[in-house]
């Protein structure tokens, strides 16, 4: 009952608690009387007739039950709080339950966690409490972006193929997941030029996936490729930079879309993403579980990167 900043709603609801109580316990001492009656034991009320209204006593079943109610109610303020401010003489709270039982997972649960830490991320791919804690931290913390089953959407990377942005070993998924990252593509129009040199540009950009197209303006591409720094970041071959989280430009897996519109768009205003830090909302275990589970979910890196979304 601490909610309350004054006193005054925790002495009104106690007085209107216990004055409820009175009053039913008044009223079953009340109707229990018996009264002077007229004599065939009616109460002299006749309705429609001939339908009389007799005084007989409460059930004695039904009164006993009323007692009850009654002592329970006054055993349950005792114990329990709900009487105003008082806080029930077993010191019980929804937040005091709460913590307890949170207590008591995590004692139950740190001798596993523990064993987690022992293990490598290929250890612990092939442990199937490892995997299904990590699978249920995963739908908790990280499906509102990735999606359930991890394969992303626009702006959210797919998880469960074999192209990383940042990287896919163990040490790299590890930093990724702690520390978070911060994705930047600058804006590249004043370096590249004219929407027309921009539009020449996107079309070499997908001629690096293989879509073939004007060659002239894809030539005329190449050399604005060369001219206005993207291979600073994306490589001379376009397949990126994990270092910088500058993705492979090369395999047609697209986090914004392989749409000449879409490339035309980053090219001239630039994007930023961030996959935001778990440190402080994970432990270290979980962490780890997530790790593997991550890279397992690419396949280990073993697999081809899905074609185009
Ligand atoms: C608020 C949305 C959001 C949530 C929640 C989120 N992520 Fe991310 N994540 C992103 C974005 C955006 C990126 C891409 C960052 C970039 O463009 O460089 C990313 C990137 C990643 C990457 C790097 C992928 C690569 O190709 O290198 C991994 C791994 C990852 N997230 C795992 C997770 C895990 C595990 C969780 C849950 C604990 C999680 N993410 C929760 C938005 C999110
Ligand atoms: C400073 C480094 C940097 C430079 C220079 C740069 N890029 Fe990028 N680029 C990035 C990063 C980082 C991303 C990923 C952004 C994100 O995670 O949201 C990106 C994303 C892209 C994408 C989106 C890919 C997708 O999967 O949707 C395209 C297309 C692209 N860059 C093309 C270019 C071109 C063309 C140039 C040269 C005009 C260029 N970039 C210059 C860092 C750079």
């Amino acid at each position: 009952m601490s909610d309350f900043v004054s006193g005054f709603w925790g002495i009104a609801i106690a007085l209107a608690t216990v004055l409820g109580i009175a009053a039913c316990f008044l009223l079953l001492m009340f109707s229990s009387r018996v009264k002077k009656m007229a004599d065939d034991n009616s109460t002299g009320h006749v309705w429609d007739g001939d339908l009389k209204e007799l005084n007989n006593p409460l059930p004695r079943w039904w009164v006993g039950l009323f007692i009850i109610t009654l002592v329970f109610s006054i055993a349950y303020l005792y114990y329990y709080p709900g009487l105003g401010m008082h806080d029930g003489s077993l010191k019980w709270s929804q937040s005091g339950a709460y913590k307890a039982e949170m207590v008591a997972a995590e004692q139950r649960l740190a001798p596993l966690y523990d064993g987690f830490l022992k293990q490598t991320p290929e250890q612990l791919q092939q442990d199937p409490k490892a995997m299904a804690i990590a699978e249920r931290l995963f739908l908790n913390n990280c499906a509102q972006c990735h999606g359930s089953d991890a394969r992303g959407a626009q702006g959210f990377p797919n998880l469960a193929d074999a192209d990383w942005l940042w990287g896919g070993s163990p040490e790299a998924v590890r930093v990724t997941i702690a520390d978070g990252r911060k994705g930047l593509m600058p804006p590249m129009s004043a370096a590249v030029g004219t929407d027309q040199d921009i539009t020449d540009l996107a079309k070499f950009v997908q001629s690096l996936s293989g879509k073939s197209g004007d060659e002239l303006a894809i030539a005329r591409g190449k050399g604005k490729w060369m001219s206005a720094g993207c291979v600073g970041c994306h490589g001379a071959d376009g397949k990126g930079n994990t270092a910088l989280g500058a993705p492979n430009l090369t395999d047609n897996t697209w986090i914004y879309g392989g749409s000449l519109d879409s490339i035309f768009y980053t090219i001239k205003n630039g994007r930023q993403n961030a996959m935001p830090a778990w440190a402080s909302r994970l432990s270290k275990p979980q962490i780890e579980v997530l790790t593997a589970y991550v890279i397992k979910l690419s396949g280990g890196g073993s697999r081809q990167s899905v074609a185009a979304r």
